[in-house]
């Protein structure tokens, strides 16, 4: 039997470049209230939304990652013909096939790098993080492009009182590759399908075609459930991750959930005690719940604003449909 050789990567992995886009679209509480029959001041009383981005035709799901990978390449310091994978993490991406990072990838000028999508909703930032530090470390890619973005705008429906005035568009990417010293820490993640009907696409598409109804199966959501089960299992999917990378509460300097509702997020600060010292993402109250890209977009905000600086330990979470959730602790590049 022939031997193989067996791949072998960079000691360690890091996140060596962080950029984002945001549409330029502001949208008040006040332009979503009326049909759902809603009010700015319950809006911001149960989620902490006071307004959201909503991208304009232009802003293609395309269009707004090529823009947040530019930046990050920057960034990073590098070249598209430097990166050798683009994973995007994307719900929202309207055709089934080929994945939307085979247009990215090439659009951004990379040497035919590897590309696929990947669907674990508002979680799957946090799973692009973890696949593209493991291919790095194991040598499957030198420079890995994770990218969460979403158009929710296209799945939403406007008339629908249970997510009409949380979801939002907007674009994360990061550019994952070697590194001297550890910068992503070990993924803890899971999934419950019991809880597969809490957030879904209404209907199969299959079931559409055959009512004869062509009407866009919208995103549904029983919130208080998801709300409920965010606010506890998260934080200990939180604290594991900490334990998991070595990293005490004290030497924590950033919290970076994924912005679903600012009470959840206070909910999670909470039960896993964050000493007041520890930065909170906040980015939800004007820019709403992105999905997949909330992380990042939270995130570069931070250190848009010296929340967040070079060098500091921030812990990821994420959590959604699926239900997903992934949770590390990574260096701020
Ligand atoms: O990103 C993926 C993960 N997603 C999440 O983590 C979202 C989790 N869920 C949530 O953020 C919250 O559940 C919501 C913000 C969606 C809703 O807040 P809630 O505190 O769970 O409200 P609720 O659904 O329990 O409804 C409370 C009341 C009800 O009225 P009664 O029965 O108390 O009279 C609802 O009918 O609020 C009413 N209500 C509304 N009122 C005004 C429900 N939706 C609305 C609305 N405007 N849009």
């Amino acid at each position: 039997m022939a031997g193989l050789t067996s791949p072998t990567g960079a000691p360690h992995a890091a996140i060596l470049g962080l950029g984002t886009y945001r549409p330029t679209r502001v949208v008040p509480n006040a332009e979503v209230v009326e049909a759902i029959d809603s009010s700015d001041e319950w809006i911001q009383q149960r989620s902490g939304i006071k307004s959201r981005r909503w991208a304009g035709p232009e802003e293609s799901v395309q269009m707004m990652s090529v823009a947040a990978s530019r930046i990050a390449l920057e960034r990073a310091g590098l070249d598209p013909r430097q990166i050798d994978c683009v994973v995007v993490a994307t719900v929202s991406h309207m055709l089934q096939t080929p994945a939307v990072a085979t247009a990215i990838a090439h659009e951004l000028g990379t040497e035919q790098a590897a590309a696929f999508d990947i669907s674990a909703a508002c979680a799957g930032f946090c799973h692009g993080i973890a696949m593209a530090s493991d291919f790095v470390r194991a040598g499957s890619a030198r420079h890995v492009l994770v990218i969460g973005v979403e158009r929710l705008t296209d799945i939403l429906d406007l008339n629908d009182r249970g997510t009409a005035f949380i979801f939002a568009d907007g674009a994360g990417a990061a550019v994952v590759g070697p590194s001297e010293t550890p910068g992503i820490g070990p993924v803890v993640w899971g999934s419950d399908g019991e809880q597969f009907d809490l957030i879904r696409q209404r209907e199969d598409w299959r079931d559409v075609i055959a009512s004869g109804d062509l009407v866009m199966p919208h995103l549904t959501m029983q919130g208080n459930p998801v709300f409920r089960w965010a606010s506890f299992a998260m934080a200990k999917v939180g604290q594991q991750a900490l334990d998991r990378a070595g990293v005490t509460l004290d030497e924590l300097d950033v919290f970076v959930p994924h912005q679903a509702n600012m009470r959840i997020t206070d909910a999670m600060a909470r039960s896993m005690k964050l000493p007041e010292r520890v930065r909170i993402a906040r980015d939800i109250a004007d820019q709403g719940n992105t999905s997949a890209a909330s992380v990042p977009l939270a995130l570069d905000r931070m250190i848009a604003e010296g929340d967040a600086k070079s060098g500091d330990t921030a812990l990821l979470i994420a959590f959604g449909a699926g239900l997903a959730y992934a949770a590390q602790v990574v260096v701020v590049p």
